[in-house]
């Protein structure tokens, strides 16, 4: 690994190894950087399963970008059998603002409470604000009229990876939704997301949440930044 310099954050750059929790500890971070960066030395890192950090890395939270080709992302099976649901653009913005945010409340109320920082949520309420009101485009899964899925995003200019790119900002599954149902809900939304992004995708996602890291590692995402930070 190689580090490079920085200012609020130490960077090394990672070689072709899986990324581990143990990385933490070869890299020398100072007390004082808020920020420890893993990068690839080029191109993607690799990653094979979730990144935990639990045990002696309990007292780390972190967050991983990762970014995959619009056209390499695996699209689920469709369920052959009829479930009911349905995907389609969300034409109001209204509803978009409202169901974006009140999946994303309970979301960082919940699971994401102990791990999401103070300023993450500050900068979720600006982007709510300014970016979510005009510029995000999501599609909705409804079943029996009732929104069970979303996802969402918006093309953005990605200085890390220097491309624009489709950054995902929430995806959503209805957790009471499951089987057939919970399959054609995702499956839709995996093709409504395809047929509307240009050929990029990307995401950031928090290491404690484990079941969307593993949504995006069974769409073949790799990371192209892993931020770790203490909590
Ligand atoms: C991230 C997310 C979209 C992934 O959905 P997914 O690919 O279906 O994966 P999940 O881990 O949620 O579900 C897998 C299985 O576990 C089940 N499951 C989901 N939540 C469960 C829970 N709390 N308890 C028990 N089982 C659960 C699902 O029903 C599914 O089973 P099935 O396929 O047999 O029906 C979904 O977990 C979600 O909406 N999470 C909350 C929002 C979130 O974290 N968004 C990502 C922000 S980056």
């Amino acid at each position: 690994m190689k580090k490079a310099a920085y200012t609020d954050r130490v960077r090394y750059n990672c070689g072709d190894a899986a990324l581990a929790p143990g990385f933490i500890g070869k890299c020398k971070w100072p007390a004082g950087v808020k920020f420890l960066d893993l990068e690839p030395r080029r191109g993607l890192m690799r990653m094979d399963e979730p990144l935990k950090l639990e045990g002696r890395y309990k007292n780390y939270g972190g967050g991983i970008i990762f970014k995959q080709g619009r056209d390499n992302m695996p699209l689920p099976l469709m369920p052959d059998r009829k479930t009911g649901v349905a995907v389609r653009t969300i034409t109001s913005r209204r509803q978009l603002c409202e169901l974006y945010a009140s999946t994303q409340d309970v979301f960082h109320k919940g699971a994401g409470k102990k791990y999401i920082t103070a300023d993450q949520l500050k900068a979720s309420a600006l982007f709510r604000r300014t970016v979510l009101v005009n510029r995000v485009k999501g599609g909705v899964a409804i079943k029996g009229g009732k929104p069970v899925g979303m996802i969402a995003g918006l093309k953005r200019w990605i200085p890390l990876v220097s491309q624009y790119a489709r950054f995902i900002t929430w995806v959503w599954l209805d957790r009471e939704l499951r089987g057939p149902q919970r399959a054609a809900a995702k499956a839709g939304l995996l093709k409504w997301l395809k047929e509307n992004s240009g050929t990029v995708l990307m995401s950031h996602v928090h290491i404690f949440n484990q079941r969307s890291q593993r949504f995006f590692l069974d769409l073949g995402f790799k990371p192209v930044r892993v931020r770790f930070y203490r909590v």
